[in-house]
């Protein structure tokens, strides 16, 4: 056999493992991903290169597994990514929910595939910036992750001065955040408002109220069309009837699921099931 084809053979059980575990696709040409990841991953296991990494793999390691897998998930974030979804929020999407729960007055909103936090963090600053009214409401922000280690980096919301220079207004840094050595932490005032947990979107979930706001925002087009029929179709059922989907910017539930509508006239990427529908 020669060192190509061991090359091939490795690569392809990654991507099926990866895909089994995650939905993650990754396509044939995605080898120099894997080797970038992978190997200095080998490496803190004392292995030598990626072969002996999928020896291990096959023995059914679990903790090297899901570190591959882990390894394997793009978790680029920031604050105010996009800005137009949290302009929505301000502007239409809250103020709309307001009238619509005074009598209950509970708010749920769920950042899924939320990687370090960032999202997370910028919804519950909107709300503490723009409905303080909100303070007498009872209001849940989840947050949730197939990756363990971005999971207790969001807990943590410890950041770099990069990553706080990526989207935060200097005055929302000054008010919600404190130093930390060379970096920058979420106040406990803050942190307090926003809940983190290990979910795999694609696994059995865990009881979830209904949810008013969802942000599923660049993970689907990391799946195959079944996985993105398949997980809108489930985020729907655990949506309120008159709730709020927002995805990426280049994200579209047309094609997978033809319940959602996208809502015109919004300059940010959201969906709503029509009541009619
Ligand atoms: C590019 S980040 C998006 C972060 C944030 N939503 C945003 O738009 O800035 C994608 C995240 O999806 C997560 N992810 C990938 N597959 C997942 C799965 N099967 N279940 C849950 N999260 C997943 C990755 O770990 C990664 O943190």
């Amino acid at each position: 056999m020669t060192v190509t084809e061991l090359e091939t053979a490795d690569f392809d059980y990654i991507r099926h493992l990866v895909r089994q575990r995650s939905a993650i696709v990754l396509e044939p040409g995605k080898e120099y991903l894997v080797q970038s990841r992978l190997l200095p991953l080998a490496r803190k296991q004392g292995l030598a290169d990626i072969g002996a990494l999928v020896d291990r793999l096959k023995r059914g390691d679990a903790a090297v597994t899901a570190d591959v897998v882990e390894a394997m998930t793009t978790n680029e974030t920031s604050f105010f990514r996009d800005k137009n979804p949290f302009d929505a929020l301000r502007d239409d999407v809250i103020p709309d929910l307001l009238q619509r729960r005074k009598s209950k007055r509970t708010l749920r909103i769920w950042s899924a595939a939320a990687s370090t936090g960032q999202e997370a963090y910028t919804i519950a600053m909107t709300l503490r910036e723009h409905f303080p009214e909100l303070g007498s409401w009872t209001v849940s922000i989840l947050g949730t992750d197939l990756s363990q280690e971005v999971v207790e980096k969001a807990k943590e919301g410890r950041y770099a001065q990069l990553e706080v220079n990526r989207g935060l207004p200097a005055p929302l840094l000054m008010k919600y955040f404190e130093r930390a050595g060379a970096a920058w932490k979420v106040k406990q005032t803050l942190r307090g408002a926003v809940e983190f947990r290990q979910m795999n979107l694609i696994a059995p979930w865990p009881a979830l109220a209904s949810m008013d706001i969802v942000f599923l925002r660049n993970v689907l087009i990391y799946f195959d069309a079944t996985t993105k029929r398949d997980l809108l179709g489930r985020v729907r059922k655990v949506m309120a009837p008159d709730g709020c989907l927002f995805l990426g910017a280049g994200e579209s539930t047309l094609q997978y699921d033809g319940t959602f509508k996208q809502v015109t006239g919004s300059r940010a990427n959201c969906y709503r099931v029509p009541v009619a529908a």
